[in-house]
């Protein structure tokens, strides 16, 4: 028989406060919550317990952005009567969840996550990973299927966590001997990974590469006069290189006129199109989709207090939901419970 009432797809996707957001969050996966916020059940997660993994020795700068984090939200048009925002420290499920996880994955397979093995190396940790760190794939399976999300938005760097999240659905279902828990879909933009304004690594506002929610007009023109274009571009007749180019790969990501971004490919690798006329483009469509967050923002950092009790809402409505998504997984695997 068919159910009377229709689900709507769930979604469940969070960023690590360890700092306000920037133009790489916003292409990697805050347009997509944007995009799906009406015709889905969205839950937003703070994820300041996962940010611990690496930030322990400095946990003030953790505490201090989960509610930069929420203005960001706010000020690019996340809307808490569409979205559950929530807090992750607060919902201690989770928690529960990711030590009952960290039974059916092995230390040998969360070594071998790609995203783990970079993050390592980039840290330069070797052996001394903070063993919370190394785990933080488990416990974002724990933050996935508390909520029972069966789409989550995420950049690119994010898809073997959604992979071995995966795997551990599948354990648990196995276990369990029924589908206990749904497997999760990445939802990846096309455009992969945003590359910092030095064209080296992916935007980190840590090594000050990184164009903030929140960037002045100025800000914003001085990012684009540094981007990485082609070096053998000398003269504006020179044919130019697309590939690699900074300033193009961010026209594909935000200049919302393909044609014309299509047209200037053309005529930049045929030679007769500056840096210069491009980073004036450039310039100005960034300069247009930031100016109103930037203004929301300023607005929403005014009222800190409704914030706060915006995330006592959202953090409320999300701990009923993965309390009973918790007692379900520990009933569907048979494991002792006082309160049957
Ligand atoms: N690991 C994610 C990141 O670094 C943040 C995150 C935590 C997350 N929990 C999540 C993303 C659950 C998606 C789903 O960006």
């Amino acid at each position: 028989m068919l159910s009377a009432t229709t689900h709507t797809p769930i979604i469940l996707t969070g960023d690590r406060p360890t700092g306000p957001l920037h133009l790489g969050h916003y292409a990697g996966s805050l347009r997509n919550r944007l995009a799906l916020q009406a015709t889905h059940t969205q839950y937003v997660l703070i994820a300041d317990t996962q940010a611990l993994t690496d930030n322990a020795a400095d946990p003030g700068r953790i505490c201090r952005n989960v509610l930069e984090v929420a203005y960001d939200y706010l000020a690019i048009g996340i809307d808490p009567s569409l979205s559950t925002i929530c807090v992750q420290s607060a919902l201690p499920a989770l928690a529960e969840l990711t030590l009952l996880y960290l039974n059916f994955v092995t230390v040998s397979r969360l070594e071998r996550n790609p995203t783990i093995k970079d993050e390592i190396q980039a840290r330069g940790f070797g052996r001394d990973i903070p063993a919370g760190f190394l785990c933080y794939p488990a416990a974002q399976a724990a933050d996935i299927t508390a909520f029972r999300a069966t789409l989550v938005p995420v950049g690119e760097d994010q898809a073997p966590i959604i992979e071995q999240t995966n795997e551990l659905i599948r354990r648990l279902n196995r276990q369990a001997g029924k589908e206990l828990l749904p497997e999760a879909k990445a939802l990846i933009p096309e455009i992969g990974r945003l590359p910092s304004i030095d064209g080296r690594a992916k935007m980190s506002k840590s090594q000050g590469n990184a164009l903030l929610l929140s960037a002045s007009d100025a800000e914003i023109e001085v990012a684009v006069q540094r981007m990485y274009t082609d070096p053998d571009h000398l003269r504006v007749s020179d044919p130019g290189r697309v590939e690699g180019n900074v300033v193009f790969t961010y026209l594909d990501a935000f200049d919302p006129d393909f044609q014309a971004v299509a047209d200037l490919k053309l005529h930049y690798r045929r030679g007769g199109l500056g840096d210069a006329a491009l980073k004036r483009r450039l310039t100005g469509i960034l300069q247009a989709l930031i100016a109103p967050i930037r203004e929301r923002r300023t607005e929403v950092t005014r009222a800190p207090n409704l914030v706060m009790d915006m995330l006592r809402d959202g953090t409320a409505k999300a701990n009923a939901v993965t309390q009973k998504t918790k007692h379900e997984i520990m009933d569907g695997l048979a494991l002792f419970s006082l309160s049957r």
